[in-house]
């Protein structure tokens, strides 16, 4: 489908659904007065859920804000391992499930809050002895297996910052990550199962330690994938690039980690000291690690977690995310383990061995909760109704989705196959920078309409600012409480007050993070998003309005695209933009001028692909790499990215007439149409 076609469909969305009943009864909120009560006080609003947690020492002041940094639970001290994990087993909990966890081979494993507190414990004095002390960075980059939640609770233990790497990001991404970060030690595996295969991760690692990365002094080696023959659950191990073993650099985790003592006290932490840091794309091609901090963090998403997922004693609850990206962090790991929750977590494929796989595993463990990403969902529909049919997924009792906006007919498919009518769905708009869901229905109360992420969550000021900076949104809320309300308005989605679990800055950079999201408005956080509300207060999201492109959900930005392919040596100058794609919401585009001497052709289009996958990561490999003569410039030299859209998603070229030299554009136009 078309972006012009999504958003003609979300335009003309107006199903509602209500909250079932009996869910609504027995859900945590279900008094709309909680959104007045917030926004009379929101800062008393998130101290009242900071004090649900544990701290060692008070806070003397909720929040210091001068603009745009900001400090929360000033002067408190609080370890956010304890809160995740200890806390519960001193309570009495420590017998109660913490992760349950399935291989792809379908190997399973599960962990009481008990077990989970002894191994974070030795791993965390395995950090210790490895040299990691508190105030150290670690960089995490590993499968989605449970050493991966435990590595990021060690380090919170004593006061490391983690930074997780996404393991489908290449050698050299890491690389650039590890050396940003300053990491001293660096925590992997020797790979992890991915749709049969092995993702060969210890042989990325020893690259990136070649390219450069001084401050590493360790690799703490985790044997998931073992060496080839091993069998799994009845499955071998396939050959695979174990790469090479360095003595005295690389350590095997089940030399080091069992031996250690379970005894390792979490340290007192200031509310304003890192947590973590987590690379997320940028404009200007060099990603930007986002930084945060303890106290608000957690205060932020064991909140959210709570109501968004209305979170009951019972429930069973799967977040498909792997742990390298914002939505692992904050509700696979830090929001449901403050909550004392049960999660599920799962390493591989969803069509592996076969596109039920989702369903086998809800069937087989019972979730309750479902949380996944709407480029999954369109796989799911587009690979047909028989495979959910197979299985019994009458546990489910919530679903919801993140990542980029949903379409209305994917929510309904999702409703009614996945949800058999009676899940109500939360579409939560959040971001890595925000940390925390910030535009969700509260399952319990909100009617939801399919497309739409509803309103802002309690204690949440959103504005949607026109190009003056004007602030369209709360004009329009107060219209639409009067009954004045007959339209839309559209424009930025900025968020207009601090909140707990914000980013306190980009790590090392801080005139950046002025630059990239405060200077736009001044005194507001610029989102990158487009966003509408609509005659009845609905918030819908419309996609990024700057160069980040979302492909199956995962920001990668056209620059950082760009940059890979000049790298390349054939390559004189590339244009890259997101087109519509039917499944991945967006898929990656290049237009490539090649030096002279070089010949198009087959050959020279996969070469760039690979060379793209090779310099970021398999998600970034271009879908189309169209080489072409000359690329539509504006007479200042400007490349018009909308036309190179126009061309990719077969429309009608726009506005030409700015250009310097037409002909190239609809030449182009010819190319691309010819070529399929
Ligand atoms: C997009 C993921 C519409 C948005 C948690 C945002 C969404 C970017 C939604 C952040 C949603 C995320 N509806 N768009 N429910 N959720 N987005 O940093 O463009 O990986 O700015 O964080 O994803 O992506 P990130």
């Amino acid at each position: 489908m078309k972006v012009s076609d999504t958003i003609a469909a979300l335009l003309a969305e107006n199903r509602k659904f209500a909250p079932p009943q009996e869910f609504a009864a027995k859900a945590f909120f279900n008094d709309p007065s909680v959104y007045d009560r917030a926004a009379a006080d929101p800062v008393a609003y998130w101290e009242e859920w900071a004090r649900k947690l544990d701290w060692f020492e008070p806070w003397t002041k909720p929040l210091e804000w001068n603009p745009p940094f900001a400090k929360w639970f000033v002067g408190g001290k609080i370890n956010a391992c304890h809160n995740c994990v200890d806390r519960h087993v001193a309570a009495g909990a420590g017998a109660a499930t913490a992760i349950v966890w399935e291989g792809e081979p379908g190997d399973v494993r599960s962990l009481t809050y008990e077990e989970l507190q002894c191994e974070v414990a030795r791993a965390a004095n395995a950090l210790k002895a490895l040299g990691v002390g508190k105030g150290d960075r670690v960089c995490v980059y590993m499968p989605m297996v449970p050493e991966l939640a435990i590595t990021m609770l060690a380090c919170a233990r004593i006061g490391a910052a983690h930074s997780v790497v996404f393991g489908g990001f290449s050698a050299e991404s890491l690389e650039e990550r590890i050396q940003d970060a300053g990491a001293k030690v660096v925590v992997t595996a020797d790979g992890g199962w991915r749709r049969g295969a092995i993702v060969p991760l210890k042989k990325a690692v020893d690259e990136a330690l070649e390219l450069g990365c001084p401050t590493v002094e360790k690799v703490l080696v985790l044997r998931r994938a073992g060496e080839p023959g091993t069998v799994t659950n009845g499955l071998a191990t396939p050959e695979y690039d174990r790469g090479s073993w360095v003595e005295g650099r690389d350590v095997w985790w089940h030399d080091l980690v069992p031996g250690q003592s379970a005894q390792c006290p979490c340290e007192p932490m200031d509310s304003e000291d890192l947590l973590f840091i987590l690379y997320t794309s940028g404009s200007t091609g060099k990603p930007k690690g986002i930084v945060h901090t303890t106290g608000g963090y957690l205060t932020g998403v064991s909140a959210t977690f709570r109501y968004v997922f209305d979170i009951q004693p019972e429930d069973l609850y799967w977040c498909t995310a792997d742990c390298g990206w914002i939505t692992g962090h904050s509700y696979v790991v830090y929001g449901p383990l403050a909550n004392r929750a049960h999660v599920l977590m799962y390493e591989g494929a969803p069509d592996t061995p076969d596109k039920d796989r989702f369903w086998r595993i809800i069937e087989r463990h019972k979730a309750t909760i479902l949380y996944t990403a709407p480029t999954a969902i369109r796989a799911f529909m587009k690979w047909g109704t028989e495979y959910p049919e197979r299985c019994d997924l009458s546990s489910l009792r919530l679903l919801g989705t993140v990542g980029e906006p949903i379409n209305p007919e994917a929510w309904v498919w999702y409703h009614q196959h996945i949800g058999g009518g009676r899940c109500p769905i939360v579409d939560t708009w959040w971001q890595t920078e925000t940390g925390q869901i910030m535009i969700s229905p509260l399952p319990g109360l909100t009617e939801t309409k399919p497309g739409s992420a509803t309103r802002p969550l309690p204690g949440v000021s959103i504005g949607i600012y026109n190009d003056l900076g004007e602030d369209l949104y709360a004009e329009h809320i107060r219209r639409v409480q009067a009954g004045e309300a007959t339209d839309s308005v559209g424009g930025y989605l900025v968020l207009t007050q601090p909140w707990p679990a914000m980013l306190r800055g980009i790590y090392g950079d801080p005139e950046r993070f002025k630059r990239t999201y405060w200077s736009r408005f001044p005194g507001a956080y610029f989102t990158g998003d487009g966003a509408k509300v609509d005659e009845e207060g609905y918030v819908w999201l419309l996609g990024r309005v700057d160069d980040i492109m979302l492909v199956a959900g995962h920001n990668i930005s056209t620059m950082e695209v760009e940059s890979a392919l000049v790298d390349h040596p054939a390559v004189a100058e590339a244009a890259v933009i997101g087109k519509a794609h039917e499944l991945k919401g967006q898929a990656i585009a290049a237009f490539v001028i090649l030096k002279a001497g070089y010949q198009g052709g087959p050959e020279i289009v996969d070469e760039l692909k690979a060379h793209v996958a090779k310099k970021i990561g398999a998600i970034a490999r271009p879908d189309d790499v169209i080489v072409c003569a000359d690329l539509p410039k504006t007479r200042s030299g400007k490349i018009m990215r909308r036309l190179l859209r126009d061309v990719a998603e077969g429309r009608a070229l726009g506005d030409t007439t700015t250009l310097a030299d037409p002909n190239v554009v609809n030449a182009l136009k010819d190319k691309y149409e010819s070529a399929g």
